[in-house]
């Protein structure tokens, strides 16, 4: 993708749930040397609190109840009618097709909690303790038709103690998930 200069994107972030996420690309989206402006927030969960933040924040929000076909020719309208030239996947709990993918044919970012190739799919924090590994982390990364397989933007490690637990290591994780994906966008665009 060309270096964008001066201009900032119109960007959409799905979730499915608490937001967290969603909530630091907004503070992010806020600074003056930010190149996104979220304009559309898409839920697949009516009950996400991510909703509750976009709302706060005045950002426009949809929900779509996530059946492939439909609602992605819905998803794919959403996002040309809101002029959208970015989406960020921000723990949103579908996968999105190949055809859907295809179809945007503008960047998808999706952020993961682990080292990626690492640990792809759910309970990464579980499958860390089990392979007792020294590190973990988080990844963000371009979205292609492969699960958690796309182009690595940016990776952060965090160091994995013997008293870890998984409610540990996703508390770790998530934090340095909150600077990477800003610090990922600041690089990618
Ligand atoms: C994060 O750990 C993210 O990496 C994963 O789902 C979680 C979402 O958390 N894909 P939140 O909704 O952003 O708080």
């Amino acid at each position: 993708m060309e270096k964008l200069i001066g201009k900032k994107l119109n960007t959409s972030v799905f979730i499915s749930g608490r937001g967290s996420n969603l909530k630091s690309l907004i503070k992010y989206s806020k600074l003056k040397k930010s190149k996104i402006e979220i304009k559309l927030v898409i839920s697949n969960y009516k009950l996400a609190k991510g909703l509750e933040i976009a709302k706060k924040n005045k950002i426009k929000t949809k929900i779509i109840f996530y059946k492939k076909n439909s609602s992605e020719n819905k998803l794919l309208m959403l996002l040309e009618k809101n002029k959208i030239d970015l989406v960020c996947l921000a723990g949103f709990m579908k996968i999105l097709s190949k055809k859907f993918i295809k179809k945007f044919n503008k960047p998808i970012l999706n952020i993961h909690p682990s080292l990626l190739p690492k640990h792809k799919g759910l309970n990464t924090h579980k499958k860390v303790l089990k392979n007792k590994d020294s590190f973990t982390g988080a990844t963000v990364h371009l979205v292609n038709s492969r699960l958690d397989s796309g182009k690595i933007i940016l990776q952060r490690k965090v160091k994995v103690s013997k008293k870890d637990t998984e409610l540990s290591l996703a508390n770790k994780v998530l934090k340095i998930e909150h600077k990477l994906y800003p610090a990922a966008l600041d690089k990618f665009l």
